[in-house]
């Protein structure tokens, strides 16, 4: 199905249960621990051993020699394998930059150089530390302050790559040095993690020349094709499994160690072999967000209109890597007609930077949005109304492009409402609660809604039920859950008549969970399969397709009704479809919003912040699942929370490394950090996204929250922090007295 034209009214527009509250299908299995996670899958084949990586613990240089004598003579060793025995990877084509294995050459801190295959996990960590390496150590750039004002410019990666470098409209210059009102303003986010419960991990079984691989991924074709380049095998030589994920927020969505070093393991071993990449490598060896250095230049006008935006996002990344594009939300958010926009990119020699959860908007707003507090604030207006005053409903490069739907201002207006807005005190540092000093902050978030093609196939079987397979993957999303939803709407049948399996490459090829396009896409996919089989019944029915209404277990047409089960009684009927897009993405920016509020309390003696209470308000179309759709609006809300009050990935500028390379020493949010939090959806469904009406939901939830958090401690203590996260030492001597 090629969706080219607006979606008309269609049988999901009937809303008995997609737009209805409803647990997740899978929520049994993940709460007794019966849902497989990839290390767990010790039945799908038998003689698993265990595989362990040896990281390299030099950031750039050589490896002159390995000697794995020791290790290969440990107790319970099958065989050792070393980045010297395989020539350099290919440089997969997938958006990804670092070399997984093979070469001597090691390019950053814990590049995988070894791994150690035995019996059981112990005696591969035990044997581990008897691999010796030697390097030949190459000096590094790892200090992007330092970097910075040497860094070149660079075109923004979803632009593609023959894209202009500077995003420019008007004359930024004279319109900035003209404006009756001007912030002038730098701000710094740091290198942050993913953090997911689950880590990578991947069995890999070889059957002569195919090979399987059980892994946590969040793209399975993408992982299938970047096995089958990397390995060097036709890719329907390569099977991937990943039905369940333990979290993913972008570190999942391409290859990486773990499968390609099990499936190296596995070929040389001779029998399966599980890796996981043990925990404290995963950041060194994994991907992360780069830090960000922002400067942001505003100019307007004493009533209150934006003249003038600059923005100007710097980054790190391996040489050959993408920007953090921290001006994504910048060139659509706010109406001005002097703009200039761009980003700058240093190569440093640590891990690979890439995707994590809003990858651009995340970071971006955490500047743009501190901005337009600051801007506010020397306007005299408050933020609300001064975002309101600069709304804008075209791309601000195209007036002749719309959104296809834009609420931003009813977000904004809702959530002021709701959440007492007026009750803020204009005057920062001036609310006390015993030793709390307490604010309210808000800021506004903007992710774009992006399209990816998908497909999936559903059955009916002669029992009357149906299932769904497509190689979608739930990330803790509660995939599983709307697809069934979907299926249940378009058949007529209740959810519990649906069975969903997802997440193996043998089935049809679906958008896959990143970006957000995860939801909307992988439903709209279903529905095109729906269509599809609704046909097909109608057909061994005698109905015309176009007429047949499916409801309450039944097709019916005219006077006729027929149990929808009778389709199916002498074999199964099978509806297999995919969607595609045209370009009403083109003709109309696709977008979600939302509204971030916070109330927080500022302990007076120690600096420390509380965050008390959030609401965030939501505009991304038709929301498929309120419960689920929550979901991930809170937990994109806590997120936010750890970028503005802790998250950080410390940086050794000597050596090349981030130094708090575990769950102990990178800080995320607790339940005791997370006070009440409340979301409010709009409902605008987006005729112009898909049949379904919907957009993205999992990563708008985080977008503007780090902003909101920092503006509510600015509001409670009059001191401004501009480097994130905000910690009590950045501001804790500046604090006003307390006696
Ligand atoms: Mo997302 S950063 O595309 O998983």
């Amino acid at each position: 199905m090629d969706f080219t034209t607006p979606s008309g009214r269609n049988p999901i527009d009937q809303l008995i249960v997609v737009g209805r509250p409803a647990t997740r299908v899978d929520g049994p299995l993940k709460v007794t621990g019966t849902a497989p996670y990839a290390y767990e899958r010790h039945e799908v084949v038998a003689n698993q051993a265990y595989g362990y990586v040896v990281g390299a613990t030099i950031a750039k240089g050589r490896i002159a020699r390995i000697d794995t004598a020791a290790a290969k003579a440990a107790p319970g060793v099958v065989t050792v394998i070393t980045t010297l025995d395989y020539k350099a990877a290919e440089k997969n084509p997938l958006r990804q930059t670092a070399k997984l294995f093979g070469g001597a050459e090691v390019a950053h801190y814990h590049q995988a150089v070894a791994l150690v295959v035995a019996q059981t996990f112990e005696e591969a960590r035990a044997a581990a530390f008897l691999v010796k390496v030697d390097y030949e150590t190459a000096p590094g750039k790892f200090d992007l302050a330092a970097e910075a004002p040497d860094a070149p410019p660079s075109v923004d990666p979803n632009e593609g790559e023959d894209a202009e470098v500077y995003d420019r409209v008007g004359d930024f210059d004279a319109a900035f040095a003209a404006a009756p009102v001007k912030l002038d303003e730098t701000y710094t986010t740091p290198d942050e993690t993913h953090a997911m419960m689950e880590p990578h991990a991947s069995i890999a079984a070889w059957d002569g020349d195919r090979v399987t691989v059980w892994t946590s991924q969040q793209m399975v074709h993408w992982a299938k094709a970047a096995l089958a380049t990397t390995l060097d095998i036709p890719e329907e030589k390569v099977r991937v499994e990943s039905p369940y994920i333990g979290g993913g927020f972008g570190s999942k969505l391409y290859l990486r160690a773990d499968a390609l070093l099990a499936a190296l393991g596995a070929k040389a071993a001779g029998r399966p072999v599980k890796v996981t990449l043990q925990r404290p490598l995963i950041i060194n060896n994994g991907t992360h967000r780069a830090a960000t250095i922002q400067r942001i230049r505003l100019g307007a006008t004493p009533d209150g209109r934006l003249t003038a935006i600059g923005h100007v996002n710097i980054s790190g990344n391996l040489p050959g890597g993408m920007p953090e594009a921290g001006i994504a939300p910048t060139k659509l958010f706010y109406a001005a007609p002097n703009r200039e926009i761009y980003l700058k990119l240093a190569a440093l020699d640590l891990g690979e930077a890439n995707d994590m959860r809003a990858p651009g908007e995340a970071p971006g707003l955490m500047a743009l949005e501190m901005a337009m507090d600051e801007m506010a604030e020397k306007l005299g207006i408050d933020p609300v109304e001064f975002r309101v005053l600069n709304d804008t409903q075209a791309d601000p490069r195209n007036p002749q492009r719309p959104f296809s739907e834009r609420h931003l201002v009813e977000c904004l207006r809702t959530g002021a409402e709701h959440f007492g807005w007026s009750k803020r005190s204009k005057t920062p540092g001036a609310v006390r609660d015993g030793k709390w000093l307490v604010g309210m902050g808000m800021a506004a978030g903007i992710r774009l809604n992006l399209l990816m093609p998908s497909a999936a196939r559903i059955r009916l079987e002669p029992d009357g039920r149906l299932t769904v397979e497509t190689d979608m993957t739930d990330i803790g999303t509660g995939a599983y859950t709307i697809l069934a939803q979907t299926a249940a709407e378009m058949m007529g049948v209740p959810i519990g008549a649906v069975t969903v399996k997802l997440g193996d490459s043998a089935f049809p090829q679906s958008a896959g969970s990143g970006g957000q396009w995860g939801a909307n896409t992988s439903t709209s996919g279903l529905y095109a399969a729906c269509v599809k089989l609704r046909e097909a019944v109608a057909a061994r029915l005698g109905f015309n397709a176009a007429d047949a209404e499916f409801a309450d277990g039944k097709v019916t047409s005219g006077n006729r009704s027929i149990a929808l089960a009778e389709a199916a009684k002498n074999g199964p009927l099978t509806g297999e479809d995919g969607i595609t897009f045209g370009d009403l993405d083109k003709k109309y920016v696709q977008a979600t919003f939302a509204a971030q509020f916070a109330e927080v309390g500022v302990n007076s003696f120690t600096g420390e912040t509380r965050v008390r209470r959030m609401l965030a308000v939501v505009d991304a179309g038709r929301v498929l699942n309120p419960t689920t759709a929550r979901s991930q609006v809170i937990g994109g809300m806590t997120m936010g929370v750890g970028a503005a009050l802790m998250e950080a990935l410390a940086v050794d500028t000597r050596h090349g490394c981030f130094v708090n390379h575990d769950l102990g020493g990178y800080e995320v949010p607790v339940h005791a950090d997370i006070p009440h939090q409340e979301v409010i959806f709009l409902d605008h469904p987006d005729v112009k996204s898909s049949p379904m009406k919907a957009k993205g939901i999992g990563e708008i939830g985080l977008c503007g929250v780090a902003a909101a958090v920092a503006n509510a401690v600015y509001n409670a203590t009059g001191v401004r922090v501009r480097n994130y996260p905000i910690t009590l030492e950045k501001h804790f001597t500046a604090l006003p007295r307390t006696a």
